[in-house]
């Protein structure tokens, strides 16, 4: 077979399991009416959006919009460059001092994504030193079982043999203390990583059991362990002021990775720490140093948003998502709904069980103008297919009402409801 061949089957196969992903809904604009969320615009119809990261509703917000028009006047539209060659303005430093001091830490440093932080982050706590080009076989690393894609590819990029790369049961930290307890001296160093939400249920790691459990361990090993979070959905989302799990927790760990694209309305990752740590990923980070950073208007638009969710009006938008999670959450239940998890956060799962009822009933859904995420195996469990819903601060009451008397039509229409 050629190669034409071999990834036309693929397509084939993909295609034949019904996970086609290629197939993108195309938003051609998004309509602005007062009393509900922006909607978006495809085909020239009109869809509520229960499906988008922008949990606080900021990405049309007048703030961040100038931020970003400012910025990209001043500095023009792209970097031109990598960080350490001329790509580095000012606009860039003062977004990573505003998310270091927006999670009480010393330095912050920004990449192109969570998904380039993540890869890096891990991969460099994993080498030896910045220079290393061979991976420590020194270092264990330990991960939650359902951790994201990104966790997962930084790992596997370290290239470690597989007993250095263990994995405890999804949000037992029993199991992950386990681990620690039987490798007891065995490693220099260990890694621990784990999401702060889980966006396919929208549960949380208990993290300050989390890094205390690590911490516990911290003189087992020659060089400690170092706990690395992931919070790209928490941060803005969870957490009385949006600090994320870390803050519901009353927790913090050692690198806190997060995302400009989702809860903070604009685009890129970063991650924050201690000077130390940051100061060495500068010098180790590939996709740091071999990767631009994000334009200067997104980094304007990056530093607005922060600035705007830690004042009074951001904590006014946090209010309004936790007050539409638990309103969407009451009225859903009433109507006889069933959800995959029992969560707090703006990732509300509802637990269709089947995955051709599902694809029928976000099919139903869309006919009504909405949309939602269908997740079928094997990104959840079998037989626990799931519509995921996502809140924002930009949902009026009136957007979850319509949502709901929508899903109750969807339901009886495919048999979802009885
Ligand atoms: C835990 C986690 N990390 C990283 C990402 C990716 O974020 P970004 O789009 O900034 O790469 C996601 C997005 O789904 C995520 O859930």
């Amino acid at each position: 077979m050629s190669l034409r061949e071999t990834l036309q089957a693929e397509l084939a196969r993909v295609d034949s399991a019904g996970t086609t992903k290629r197939e993108e809904l195309v938003f051609e604009g998004f309509s602005h009416e007062a009393g509900h969320a922006p909607k978006a615009l495809i085909k020239g119809k009109k869809y509520s959006i229960f499906n988008s990261n922008d949990y606080l509703g900021l990405r049309f917000h007048e703030t961040l919009r100038k931020g970003e028009e400012e910025a990209s006047r001043h500095f023009g539209t792209g970097p031109g460059a990598v960080r350490f060659i001329s790509g580095t303005l000012k606009v860039h430093k003062e977004l990573e001092s505003a998310l270091a001091a927006f999670h009480h830490r010393e330095s912050g440093m920004v990449f192109s994504s969570a998904f380039a932080t993540s890869m890096a982050v891990i991969q460099c706590m994993i080498k030896g030193q910045a220079k290393d080009t061979k991976v420590s076989d020194n270092t264990l690393v330990v991960s939650d079982e359902l951790n994201h894609r990104c966790i997962i590819d930084g790992i596997r990029v370290a290239n470690l043999p597989k007993e250095n790369r263990l994995v405890f049961k999804h949000l037992d930290l029993e199991d992950f203390r386990r681990i620690l307890d039987e490798n007891k001296g065995k490693f220099k160093r260990v890694v621990a990583v784990t999401d702060g939400i889980f966006s396919m249920l929208g549960e949380y790691q208990d993290l300050k059991k989390f890094c205390d459990i690590a911490k516990s361990f911290e003189k087992e090993f020659e060089e400690g362990v170092v706990t690395i979070v992931d919070d790209s959905h928490g941060i803005g989302a969870f957490g009385k002021s949006g600090r994320g799990v870390e803050e519901f927790c009353s927790a913090r760990c050692d690198l806190l990775i997060g995302t400009l694209g989702k809860g903070f309305g604009a685009d890129g990752g970063y991650v924050v720490s201690d000077k130390l740590m940051i100061d060495y990923l500068r010098e180790a980070s590939p996709t740091y140093i071999y990767s631009n950073s994000i334009s200067p208007g997104t980094a304007g638009a990056g530093l607005a948003s922060v600035k705007l969710v830690d004042s009074a009006e951001g904590k006014k938008f946090i209010e309004k998502l936790h007050a539409n999670i638990a309103s969407f959450k009451k009225k859903m239940k009433e109507a006889g709904f069933a959800f995959a998890a029992d969560s707090i956060h703006a990732v509300q799962p509802l637990l269709i069980g089947e995955s051709v009822k599902c694809r029928n009933f976000a099919k139903a859904l869309f006919e009504e103008g909405f949309i939602a995420t269908n997740l079928s195996y094997p990104v959840v469990t079998a037989g626990r297919d799931e519509i995921r819903v996502q809140i924002s601060a930009a949902h009026t009451e009136k957007d979850i009402e319509e949502f709901v008397s929508a899903a109750v039509r969807a339901g009886k229409k495919t048999g979802v409801l009885g």
